[in-house]
């Protein structure tokens, strides 16, 4: 079987790579105290806690927020960042969580069970750890939704090696009702921004997207390659455009099934 992911070779870039804009960012918190009800009394757990980009803006709305990540790099950065939040993390595995069972009412899973090694193994933990009313706060983001960037970012993806992993982004959305458990609210953040062609091409080049760790250098070659030939066909190769985009950030509210 294929290990978790570790984050290390990203924390550097992490942050600049993946925050969202700032007027957005200060949405973050309120957004989900709004979609998931909170009474700020809550216990949280991060896994896969990371930098904190979301674990951060979340604190003042909960009463406090552990987390677990495989990452020491990871979470150096958060702990950097970190002013006087209620946020303590700690090295630890989503499959075998140091934490007692019935211990939280919220755990918190933000682009992570693409990552892991067994997921179903980490949403029966996950229910371990939760107390019996508790719930999975599963959040995500959608990276530059607009029809004018779809033709790079297809690009890539047609022409790119699959993510050898259990659960992929295609089938997130099945994996939780197919494992016992059901989704009884959802919400969603939608904003704007501007990218551009040339920022994305950046980012598969220097192998900032976790898609291309897996990947040979010649295999990355052709995506790039795709990348270029797409940016010269809807762009008249002029990749530094800005572009204005959308992108939706998904709350969703999981328990397992009654
Ligand atoms: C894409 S990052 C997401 C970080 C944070 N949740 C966010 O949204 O910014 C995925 C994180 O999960 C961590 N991770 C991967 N496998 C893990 C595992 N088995 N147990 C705990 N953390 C893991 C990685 O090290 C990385 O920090």
């Amino acid at each position: 079987m294929l290990g978790s992911v570790n984050f290390d070779r990203a924390a550097d870039f992490y942050d600049a790579t993946r925050a969202f804009p700032d007027s957005v960012a200060e949405r973050v918190g309120p957004f989900l105290a709004e979609a998931t009800q909170l009474s700020g009394d809550e216990s949280v757990l991060e896994v896969g806690i990371g930098t904190g980009r979301i674990a951060l803006p979340l604190a003042p709305f909960v009463s406090s927020i552990y987390g677990a990540d495989i990452s020491l790099k990871m979470l150096q950065r958060l702990v950097e960042k970190r002013g006087d939040e209620e946020v303590f993390p700690a090295i630890g595995d989503a499959h075998t969580l140091p934490y007692a069972e019935n211990s939280f009412d919220v755990v918190l899973v933000t682009h992570v069970f693409h990552l892991v090694e067994d997921p179903v193994a980490v949403l029966a933990e996950i229910g371990r750890v939760l107390k019996p009313d508790g719930f999975l706060l599963h959040t995500f983001g959608s990276y530059a939704n607009s029809k004018e960037m779809l033709p790079i970012v297809n690009a890539w993806r047609d022409n790119s090696v699959p993510t050898p992993r259990p659960v992929k982004w295609s089938n997130i959305d099945d994996f939780f009702p197919e494992n016992g458990w059901q989704v009884v609210r959802s919400d969603e953040l939608k904003y704007e921004y501007h990218t551009s062609p040339a920022e994305f091409l950046e980012r598969v080049e220097k192998r900032q997207w976790s898609s291309t760790w897996h990947v040979s250098d010649a295999e990355l070659a052709r995506g790039v390659d795709a990348i270029k030939a797409a940016i010269d066909k809807h762009f008249d190769g002029e990749g530094d455009a800005p572009t204005l985009t959308t992108s939706t950030y998904t709350a969703q509210v999981i328990q397992p099934k009654a």
